[in-house]
Protein backbone atom coordinates (compact mmCIF):
# COMPACT_ATOMS: atom_id res chain seq x y z
CA UNK A 1 0.00 0.00 0.00
CA UNK A 2 1.20 3.36 -0.80
CA UNK A 3 0.64 6.39 2.08
CA UNK A 4 0.85 9.81 0.96
CA UNK A 5 2.88 12.26 3.34
CA UNK A 6 2.55 15.53 3.20
CA UNK A 7 4.57 16.62 6.28
CA UNK A 8 7.78 15.96 7.16
CA UNK A 9 6.99 14.80 10.53
CA UNK A 10 5.01 12.11 8.90
CA UNK A 11 7.99 10.61 6.97
CA UNK A 12 10.08 10.60 10.45
CA UNK A 13 7.30 8.96 12.17
CA UNK A 14 6.76 6.24 9.61
CA UNK A 15 10.88 5.68 9.35
CA UNK A 16 10.90 5.69 12.92
CA UNK A 17 8.75 2.93 13.39
CA UNK A 18 10.59 0.67 10.26
CA UNK A 19 14.07 1.24 11.53
CA UNK A 20 12.47 0.41 15.24
CA UNK A 21 11.56 -2.68 13.64
CA UNK A 22 15.34 -3.17 12.30
CA UNK A 23 13.96 -2.37 8.59
CA UNK A 24 15.96 -0.54 5.94
CA UNK A 25 15.20 2.13 3.90
CA UNK A 26 15.36 3.68 0.56
CA UNK A 27 14.95 6.89 -0.94
CA UNK A 28 14.11 7.91 -4.30
CA UNK A 29 14.21 11.68 -4.58
CA UNK A 30 12.41 13.08 -7.70
CA UNK A 31 10.56 15.99 -8.51
CA UNK A 32 7.86 14.12 -10.21
CA UNK A 33 6.29 14.03 -13.24
CA UNK A 34 7.00 10.15 -13.24
CA UNK A 35 8.43 7.99 -16.06
CA UNK A 36 9.70 4.69 -16.59
CA UNK A 37 13.65 6.26 -15.43
CA UNK A 38 11.79 7.01 -11.99
CA UNK A 39 10.23 3.42 -12.10
CA UNK A 40 14.14 1.43 -12.73
CA UNK A 41 15.16 3.67 -9.08
CA UNK A 42 12.04 2.53 -7.27
CA UNK A 43 12.24 -0.75 -8.49
CA UNK A 44 16.23 -1.03 -7.75
CA UNK A 45 15.67 0.04 -4.25
CA UNK A 46 12.61 -2.08 -3.62
CA UNK A 47 15.11 -5.01 -4.72
CA UNK A 48 17.37 -3.85 -2.57
CA UNK A 49 15.89 -2.47 0.92
CA UNK A 50 12.80 -3.36 3.06
CA UNK A 51 10.71 0.14 2.57
CA UNK A 52 10.80 2.67 0.13
CA UNK A 53 9.95 6.46 0.10
CA UNK A 54 9.89 8.41 -2.61
CA UNK A 55 9.70 11.89 -2.64
CA UNK A 56 8.16 13.95 -5.33
CA UNK A 57 9.13 17.72 -5.60
CA UNK A 58 9.34 20.32 -7.37
CA UNK A 59 12.49 21.86 -5.77
CA UNK A 60 11.96 25.57 -6.23
CA UNK A 61 15.86 26.23 -5.70
CA UNK A 62 17.32 24.81 -7.92
CA UNK A 63 15.59 26.72 -11.04
CA UNK A 64 17.17 29.60 -12.00
CA UNK A 65 14.78 33.13 -12.47
CA UNK A 66 14.45 32.29 -16.28
CA UNK A 67 14.05 28.31 -16.37
CA UNK A 68 11.13 26.44 -16.18
CA UNK A 69 9.66 26.27 -12.56
CA UNK A 70 6.42 27.65 -13.22
CA UNK A 71 5.97 25.38 -16.14
CA UNK A 72 7.51 22.13 -14.70
CA UNK A 73 5.45 18.99 -15.38
CA UNK A 74 3.35 18.00 -12.65
CA UNK A 75 0.84 15.12 -12.12
CA UNK A 76 0.62 13.42 -9.15
CA UNK A 77 -2.04 11.25 -9.56
CA UNK A 78 -0.56 9.92 -12.26
CA UNK A 79 2.29 9.50 -10.08
CA UNK A 80 0.95 7.73 -7.44
CA UNK A 81 -0.57 5.18 -10.14
CA UNK A 82 3.21 4.51 -10.98
CA UNK A 83 4.79 4.14 -7.87
CA UNK A 84 1.77 1.49 -6.46
CA UNK A 85 2.91 -0.50 -9.77
CA UNK A 86 6.29 -0.16 -8.48
CA UNK A 87 5.82 -0.82 -5.00
CA UNK A 88 6.63 2.05 -3.45
CA UNK A 89 5.83 2.37 0.53
CA UNK A 90 5.55 6.11 1.01
CA UNK A 91 5.51 8.98 -1.59
CA UNK A 92 6.66 12.26 0.30
CA UNK A 93 4.76 15.34 -1.36
CA UNK A 94 5.42 18.36 0.72
CA UNK A 95 4.23 22.20 0.05
CA UNK A 96 7.53 23.90 -0.78
CA UNK A 97 6.47 25.80 2.68
CA UNK A 98 6.84 22.70 4.02
CA UNK A 99 10.46 22.44 2.98
CA UNK A 100 11.50 26.16 2.85
CA UNK A 101 11.13 28.55 5.93
CA UNK A 102 10.58 31.89 4.98
CA UNK A 103 13.21 33.27 6.78
CA UNK A 104 15.73 30.39 6.08
CA UNK A 105 19.39 30.96 5.45
CA UNK A 106 21.48 28.01 5.41
CA UNK A 107 22.99 26.41 1.78
CA UNK A 108 24.85 23.23 1.15
CA UNK A 109 26.83 24.55 -1.86
CA UNK A 110 29.91 22.98 -3.56
CA UNK A 111 33.27 24.32 -5.16
CA UNK A 112 34.41 23.30 -8.88
CA UNK A 113 32.07 20.23 -9.46
CA UNK A 114 29.23 22.19 -9.18
CA UNK A 115 30.41 25.11 -11.91
CA UNK A 116 31.75 23.09 -14.41
CA UNK A 117 29.43 21.66 -17.24
CA UNK A 118 26.15 22.08 -16.39
CA UNK A 119 26.87 24.63 -13.71
CA UNK A 120 27.98 27.21 -16.27
CA UNK A 121 24.97 27.75 -17.60
CA UNK A 122 22.79 26.77 -14.71
CA UNK A 123 25.38 28.68 -11.68
CA UNK A 124 22.83 28.30 -8.78
CA UNK A 125 21.52 24.03 -9.75
CA UNK A 126 23.78 22.48 -7.64
CA UNK A 127 23.41 24.69 -5.15
CA UNK A 128 19.54 24.11 -4.69
CA UNK A 129 20.01 19.70 -5.49
CA UNK A 130 22.68 19.69 -2.56
CA UNK A 131 20.52 21.58 -0.17
CA UNK A 132 17.78 20.20 -0.99
CA UNK A 133 19.11 16.32 -1.16
CA UNK A 134 21.04 17.11 2.26
CA UNK A 135 17.57 17.53 3.74
CA UNK A 136 15.80 14.90 2.29
CA UNK A 137 18.14 12.50 3.59
CA UNK A 138 17.89 14.14 6.70
CA UNK A 139 13.92 13.88 6.72
CA UNK A 140 13.87 10.53 5.51
CA UNK A 141 17.07 8.88 7.63
CA UNK A 142 17.66 6.07 4.65
CA UNK A 143 20.10 3.78 4.50
CA UNK A 144 20.51 3.64 0.32
CA UNK A 145 19.62 6.67 -1.86
CA UNK A 146 19.11 6.02 -5.79
CA UNK A 147 20.01 8.66 -8.18
CA UNK A 148 19.76 8.11 -12.33
CA UNK A 149 23.22 7.94 -14.33
CA UNK A 150 21.41 10.13 -16.79
CA UNK A 151 21.88 13.23 -14.05
CA UNK A 152 25.49 12.36 -14.50
CA UNK A 153 26.66 15.57 -13.04
CA UNK A 154 24.42 15.41 -10.30
CA UNK A 155 25.41 12.02 -9.28
CA UNK A 156 29.07 12.81 -9.13
CA UNK A 157 28.00 16.03 -6.90
CA UNK A 158 25.79 13.70 -4.51
CA UNK A 159 28.66 11.47 -4.33
CA UNK A 160 31.13 14.31 -3.04
CA UNK A 161 28.63 15.76 -1.06
CA UNK A 162 27.53 12.80 0.92
CA UNK A 163 31.65 11.64 1.10
CA UNK A 164 32.93 15.65 2.38
CA UNK A 165 30.17 16.02 4.87
CA UNK A 166 30.55 12.03 6.20
CA UNK A 167 26.75 11.55 5.52
CA UNK A 168 25.56 8.03 6.39
CA UNK A 169 24.08 7.18 3.10
CA UNK A 170 25.17 4.82 0.50
CA UNK A 171 24.21 6.59 -2.78
CA UNK A 172 23.19 4.53 -5.75
CA UNK A 173 23.70 5.17 -9.38
CA UNK A 174 21.36 3.29 -11.90
CA UNK A 175 21.70 3.16 -15.56
CA UNK A 176 20.16 5.54 -18.12
CA UNK A 177 16.55 4.21 -19.03
CA UNK A 178 16.11 5.20 -22.81
CA UNK A 179 12.67 5.07 -25.45
CA UNK A 180 13.00 2.53 -27.88
CA UNK A 181 14.60 5.23 -30.76
CA UNK A 182 17.54 6.03 -28.23
CA UNK A 183 15.77 9.61 -26.67
CA UNK A 184 16.85 9.36 -22.68
CA UNK A 185 13.72 9.37 -20.52
CA UNK A 186 13.18 13.01 -19.18
CA UNK A 187 9.99 14.62 -17.83
CA UNK A 188 11.31 17.32 -20.29
CA UNK A 189 10.84 15.47 -22.91
CA UNK A 190 7.01 16.19 -22.94
CA UNK A 191 8.06 19.81 -23.76
CA UNK A 192 9.29 18.71 -27.24
CA UNK A 193 6.79 19.17 -30.56
CA UNK A 194 6.69 16.34 -33.34
CA UNK A 195 9.58 17.66 -35.05
CA UNK A 196 12.08 18.33 -32.04
CA UNK A 197 11.22 15.08 -30.77
CA UNK A 198 12.80 13.58 -33.83
CA UNK A 199 15.58 15.83 -33.75
CA UNK A 200 16.29 15.27 -29.92
CA UNK A 201 17.66 11.73 -31.50
CA UNK A 202 20.46 13.51 -32.09
CA UNK A 203 22.07 13.58 -28.67
CA UNK A 204 21.41 9.90 -28.45
CA UNK A 205 23.07 9.39 -31.98
CA UNK A 206 25.78 11.07 -30.68
CA UNK A 207 26.83 9.00 -27.43
CA UNK A 208 26.57 5.87 -29.97
CA UNK A 209 29.02 7.49 -31.75
CA UNK A 210 31.23 8.71 -29.22
CA UNK A 211 30.96 4.92 -27.32
CA UNK A 212 31.98 3.26 -30.76
CA UNK A 213 34.98 5.60 -30.77
CA UNK A 214 36.09 5.33 -27.49
CA UNK A 215 35.52 1.37 -28.04
CA UNK A 216 38.18 2.04 -30.57
CA UNK A 217 40.71 3.63 -28.65
CA UNK A 218 40.28 7.29 -30.17
CA UNK A 219 41.32 10.35 -27.79
CA UNK A 220 38.56 11.87 -25.77
CA UNK A 221 39.34 15.33 -27.98
CA UNK A 222 38.72 13.30 -31.30
CA UNK A 223 35.48 11.58 -29.56
CA UNK A 224 34.00 14.90 -28.77
CA UNK A 225 34.97 16.62 -31.69
CA UNK A 226 33.01 13.84 -33.58
CA UNK A 227 29.88 13.85 -30.92
CA UNK A 228 29.62 17.98 -31.69
CA UNK A 229 29.71 17.02 -35.13
CA UNK A 230 26.73 14.28 -35.17
CA UNK A 231 25.09 16.92 -33.05
CA UNK A 232 25.50 20.04 -35.46
CA UNK A 233 24.43 18.18 -38.39
CA UNK A 234 20.83 18.36 -36.60
CA UNK A 235 19.39 21.55 -37.58
CA UNK A 236 17.07 22.38 -35.01
CA UNK A 237 20.06 21.05 -32.52
CA UNK A 238 22.16 24.30 -30.39
CA UNK A 239 25.10 22.74 -28.31
CA UNK A 240 25.42 24.11 -25.26
CA UNK A 241 28.57 22.09 -24.31
CA UNK A 242 29.86 18.43 -25.34
CA UNK A 243 32.78 17.94 -22.92
CA UNK A 244 35.02 14.68 -21.93
CA UNK A 245 35.90 14.76 -17.63
CA UNK A 246 36.97 12.55 -15.51
CA UNK A 247 34.20 11.09 -14.28
CA UNK A 248 34.70 11.48 -10.36
CA UNK A 249 36.13 14.54 -9.93
CA UNK A 250 34.66 15.81 -13.27
CA UNK A 251 38.46 17.87 -13.93
CA UNK A 252 39.14 17.61 -18.07
CA UNK A 253 40.81 15.11 -18.69
CA UNK A 254 43.14 13.86 -21.87
CA UNK A 255 43.30 9.87 -22.03
CA UNK A 256 41.10 7.42 -21.64
CA UNK A 257 42.80 5.73 -18.60
CA UNK A 258 40.17 6.26 -15.47
CA UNK A 259 36.79 6.13 -15.80
CA UNK A 260 35.68 9.18 -18.60
CA UNK A 261 32.23 11.16 -18.60
CA UNK A 262 31.29 11.99 -21.97
CA UNK A 263 28.50 14.89 -21.36
CA UNK A 264 26.56 17.18 -23.26
CA UNK A 265 23.80 19.19 -23.14
CA UNK A 266 22.15 20.68 -26.05
CA UNK A 267 18.99 22.87 -26.89
CA UNK A 268 16.48 21.35 -29.44
CA UNK A 269 14.13 24.59 -29.94
CA UNK A 270 14.03 25.91 -26.66
CA UNK A 271 14.09 22.87 -24.45
CA UNK A 272 17.47 21.87 -22.93
CA UNK A 273 18.49 18.15 -22.98
CA UNK A 274 21.09 16.21 -21.55
CA UNK A 275 22.83 12.67 -22.01
CA UNK A 276 25.79 11.11 -21.34
CA UNK A 277 27.84 8.17 -21.60
CA UNK A 278 30.75 6.43 -19.04
CA UNK A 279 33.75 4.73 -20.40
CA UNK A 280 35.15 2.07 -17.81
CA UNK A 281 38.96 3.17 -18.28
CA UNK A 282 42.03 1.48 -19.02
CA UNK A 283 41.86 -0.82 -15.26
CA UNK A 284 38.68 -2.14 -15.92
CA UNK A 285 38.82 -2.67 -20.00
CA UNK A 286 38.34 -6.73 -20.37
O1 LIG B 1 17.03 14.69 -10.32
C1 LIG B 1 16.06 15.31 -9.84
O2 LIG B 1 14.90 15.03 -10.18
C2 LIG B 1 16.30 16.41 -8.81
O3 LIG B 1 17.43 17.15 -9.14
C3 LIG B 1 16.38 15.89 -7.38
C4 LIG B 1 17.57 14.98 -7.16
C5 LIG B 1 15.09 15.15 -7.03
C6 LIG B 1 16.50 17.07 -6.40
O4 LIG B 1 15.42 17.93 -6.51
Amino acid sequence: MLEIATKIAQVRERVKAWKKAGLTVGLVPTMGYLHEGHASLVKRAKSECDRVVVSDFVNPTQFGPNEDLESYPRDFERDCALLKDCGADLVFHPAPEEMYAPDRTTWVDMERLSSVLCGKTRPIHFRGVCTVVNKLINIAAPDRAYFGQKDAQQLAVIRRMVRDLNMDVVIVGCPIVREEDGLAKSSRNTYLSAAERQAALCLSRAVRAGERLAAAGASPQDIVEDMKSVIQAEPMARIDYVEAVDAVNLEPVTDLSGPVLFAMAVYIGRTRLIDNFITKGASHAA
